[in-house]
């Protein structure tokens, strides 16, 4: 499958999976954010490493919406006042300046509940076994050991006064929570949806966690350099915030170099496993191009 129809797939389903239904409010506020325009890396990737190792794509489908949407709470919450306080998300108002602060923390809640019934209920093919291990998958990352533990550790770094040298290591520890996790969890379940075996799912893990953080260390560094016309957000605000991020850290060009680092591990990891997948190469090249490395 190519991305578009990867990405069409994605979209569809999304769409059938979240049903308006009273208190219409909620669900309208949820689905708002979940089919404003993303890229859907984190669905496309859980979908494209089942059909690497073997699966069929169509079993891991409600999984890799499921991650999605844990994907839009995390973006509702992330852009609240209290969080990061962001008036656009893919190039559109984020939830709180539509629906009101108090039903975008209600989106995220549902969504996050919301999210693993549609494994439970919709997964029809897919036994009681591994429906309970991707479950189990879902709320490790989802939860405080996971993005959560990331988000906490982001906020209270900001305006930080730590020594270089734990800076470097809080920095990893954030960065790999708050962004690795998700794609762990698409990598992982879309891996255990094929029925791969420890050794291939321990370097699946390996390269999801390297990618993720370089997938945020591109992040900081587009909130650099890039445009609101190609990142659909405000950008420059970590900067202002006091973010502890790779750029703050390291500065522009380091950056890029240890990002450029991260991508040639992605690469060795998938030759070393004789991992073939152009849609991964796409993503890996699409960074490149827009952070023009
Ligand atoms: C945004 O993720 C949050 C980060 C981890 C940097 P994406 O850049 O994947 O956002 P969408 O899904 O395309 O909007
Ligand atoms: C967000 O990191 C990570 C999560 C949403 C969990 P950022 O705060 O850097 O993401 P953007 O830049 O707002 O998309
Ligand atoms: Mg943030
Ligand atoms: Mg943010
Ligand atoms: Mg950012």
């Amino acid at each position: 499958m190519k991305m578009n129809d990867y990405i069409e797939l994605i979209n569809d389903k999304l769409d059938q999976f979240i049903k308006i239904e009273y208190p219409e409010n909620i669900f309208k506020s949820m689905k708002y954010t979940v089919l404003l325009p993303g890229k859907r890396l984190r669905p496309i990737m859980c979908l494209e490493t089942c059909r690497m190792f073997g699966g069929e794509v169509e079993k891991a489908i409600p999984t890799a919406c499921a991650i999605e949407m844990l994907h839009a709470q995390t973006l509702i919450h992330d852009d609240l006042p209290c969080m990061d306080n962001d008036d656009f998300r893919r190039g559109k108002p984020t939830n709180h300046k539509v629906f009101g602060e108090a039903i975008a923390v209600l989106a995220g809640d549902a969504l996050l509940t919301y999210a693993p019934q549609i494994i439970t209920k919709h997964s029809t093919d897919l036994t009681s076994d591994t429906i309970i291990r991707i479950l189990n998958e879902y709320f490790e990352y989802a939860g405080a050991r996971g993005v959560i533990a990331g988000q906490v550790v982001d906020i209270e770094s900001e305006n930080n006064e730590y020594a270089q040298e734990e800076r470097e290591k809080i920095l990893e520890y954030l960065h790999t929570h708050k962004t690795s996790d998700l794609f762990q969890l698409a990598m992982r379940t879309g891996a255990i949806i094929a029925g791969v075996n420890e050794n291939q799912l321990t370097a699946i893990t390996n390269f999801a966690k390297t990618f993720g953080l370089a997938f945020q260390i591109a992040d900081d560094i587009l909130d650099e350099i890039s445009t609101f016309e190609q990142m659909g957000k405000t950008l420059g605000k970590d900067k202002t915030s006091g973010k502890l991020t790779y750029v703050s850290l390291y500065e522009l060009e380091e950056a890029k170099c240890k990002l450029s680092c991260m991508l040639d591990d992605c690469y060795a990891i998938m030759k070393q496993q004789n991992i073939q997948s152009e849609i991964f190469e796409d993503i890996i090249e699409k960074i490149k191009q827009r952070v023009g490395i």
